[in-house]
């Protein structure tokens, strides 16, 4: 007799009956709509006004999110802070989230290094980056990384030909896929490190063109 499979779960069962950006918050802290979890310390749900016009969404926490349940406050996010201070953004005026709100990572030692979410994780998670998407309503969508822009755009996105074209679609009027911030970091050499924060500093001067068009 074949066994029969578990179906794969998601987010949705553990989604508030009415949206709001407190009330999805709290219900986020014990979902288990896959099995990320478990080993995490807590759910790093997304921070920002509810009246923000342009949304952030990063792949997943990292280790130092993971500790601090903010997001992008590790490394990453001070080269994020960076990127938007030179493009005139201001953090303040944003709402930043993750395609995924627990940290996948693999034990190595005392070490615990990112792991890049799997694809069924991102979709399980797709619930609450939707329900955030829902209440905020912002104008322009910023997709840093290529985890964030196949949870939005499917899996053949590809952000190394892509970053930087705005195109309208289903969750913001603009949507714009650029590099991850922690692309910088792991840029091979200090030349490849310039020229990606160079590009992703210039796609987020044209969200701050957008958001004042
Ligand atoms: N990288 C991400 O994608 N998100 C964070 O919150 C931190 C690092
Ligand atoms: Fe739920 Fe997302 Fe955490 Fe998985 S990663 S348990 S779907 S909040």
């Amino acid at each position: 007799m074949a066994t029969k499979r578990k179906p794969p779960g998601d987010a949705s069962p553990f989604l508030p009956e009415r949206f709001s950006l407190p009330k999805l918050r709290e219900a986020a802290k014990s979902c288990h709509g896959c099995d990320l979890y478990i080993a995490a310390t807590q759910t790093v749900f997304g921070e920002g006004s509810s009246n923000a016009r342009v949304v952030f969404v990063g792949e997943q926490p990292g280790d130092s999110e993971d500790v601090q349940g903010r997001p992008f406050v590790g490394p990453a996010g001070r080269i994020f802070d960076e990127a938007l201070t030179k493009a005139g953004l201001e953090r303040k005026q944003t709402y930043v989230t993750n395609a995924v709100k627990h940290f996948s990572f693999e034990p190595r030692g005392k070490a615990r290094l990112h792991k890049r979410p799997r694809v069924g994780e991102v979709r399980a998670c797709s619930p609450w980056l939707r329900a955030e998407l829902d209440v905020i309503k912002p104008d322009v969508l910023v997709l840093l990384g290529a985890v964030a822009a196949q949870a939005v755009w499917g899996a053949q996105f590809r952000v190394s030909q892509e970053r930087g074209v705005v195109k309208p679609g289903e969750l913001a009027e603009a949507i714009i896929a650029t590099h991850h911030p922690s692309a910088v970091l792991r840029a091979p050499d200090s030349e490849a490190r310039k020229r990606i924060f160079k590009e992703l500093v210039a796609d987020l001067r044209a969200v701050k063109k957008l958001l004042q068009d």
